[in-house]
């Protein structure tokens, strides 16, 4: 090794990256499981967050509702403490590298191990009238966005593993075809992604697509919102605030306002020793306005500004393409693409 790649190897940070879907607005659940750890990642690693608007279309989406999301998801992310001179924020068909390795890599990609896949037969099951090839090949697309980058982490959820592990294969069959050319990615799941449950059923986790708006916080809530969902949260009737097994509904509100907070179970249950479940409810519906309250007003002066917001989005695409190209010209080498 010449002095110069020694240099590299040992000064280059990790690369993490991760997408995330302009559809809906973010819950309290993505904050608290993906979003809220992402802003810490910025100092360790290298990290790109890219709003997949191409993932987003397996599902028949309104063109103006979805350009609209895409700048919110855009604005949430800076909202909600990813700060553009650290790291690359862009969006995903700004980038036709994601498109073009996609169709690569999906010769490298068995049908069944598609078809195998738990959220293909999911959305299948849930839109039978529109089953297309994108939903079938989104893990695809997913492997490109990750492998483009050469990913050493990737933050998400757990619903997201069977995709990440589909990239990692890609990933290998093709090193082992050719020559090393992808870095092998890993899972970044956070240690204190304490899931946050419906506030209806608090034995589903709580969803971006619930029909049931009580069941859902959202990030960009009002209070008045917030307090009222939370007050009509499900609970029990021991009266009690203590974590147990058989009292879900309380413990998801504990373990939320624990998160909220920095406060362990003991510290809440001795809090709220001999006062009600309304006071707790009150209290942990405080808490979450006053934690998202500043990320209300940051989203709100990001959206008023979009020249600024579509500035950062302009140099996290430039920033982004010029990574990406040099993988897929690697790729297109090796595969023997003629170039001239
Ligand atoms: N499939 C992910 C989700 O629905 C979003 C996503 C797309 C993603 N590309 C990615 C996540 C790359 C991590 C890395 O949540």
């Amino acid at each position: 090794m010449n002095q110069e790649t020694i240099q590299t190897a040992t000064t280059r940070k990790k690369r993490v990256f991760s997408g995330i879907q302009p559809t809906g607005v973010f819950t309290l659940g993505n904050y608290v499981g993906a979003v809220r750890n992402w802003p810490r990642l910025q100092d360790e690693y290298d990290c790109i967050y890219s709003v997949v608007d191409q993932h987003a279309i397996t599902v028949r989406q309104d063109p103006a509702a979805l350009r609209r999301q895409t700048r919110e998801t855009a604005a949430l992310l800076l909202a909600s403490g990813i700060d553009p001179k650290k790291s690359i924020v862009f969006v995903q068909s700004h980038v036709p590298a994601h498109a073009q390795l996609s169709w690569v890599l999906g010769c490298f990609c068995p049908f069944g191990d598609l078809t195998r896949m738990h959220q293909f037969k999911e959305k299948s099951a849930k839109h039978p009238e529109d089953i297309n090839g994108g939903l079938l090949t989104y893990p695809i697309l997913m492997a490109a966005d990750i492998l483009l980058y050469q990913t050493d982490l990737v933050p998400i959820g757990i619903d997201q593993k069977q995709h990440l592990e589909l990239a990692r294969n890609i990933a290998q069959r093709f090193n082992g075809v050719y020559s090393p050319t992808f870095t092998m990615p890993d899972g970044y799941i956070p240690q204190v992604g304490a899931k946050v449950m419906s506030l209806q059923e608090p034995e589903k986790k709580m969803s971006k697509s619930d029909s049931n708006e009580n069941a859902v916080v959202r990030m960009l809530d009002t209070p008045d919102a917030i307090l009222r969902k939370f007050k009509r949260a499900v609970t029990d009737s021991e009266g009690c605030v203590r974590a147990a097994q058989d009292k879900p509904g309380i413990t998801n509100l504990m373990s939320i306002y624990g998160v909220m907070t920095g406060k362990s179970f003991a510290d809440i249950e001795h809090e709220f020793d001999g006062r009600g479940y309304g006071e707790f409810k009150q209290a942990v519906a405080e808490a979450v306005i006053e934690t998202l309250r500043p990320i209300q007003e940051e989203y709100a002066r990001l959206l008023a500004d979009k020249a600024y917001l579509d500035s950062v989005l302009t140099e996290g695409a430039v920033r982004a393409d010029a990574l990406a190209r040099r993988t897929l010209s690697k790729v297109y080498k090796k595969v023997g693409f003629l170039q001239l």
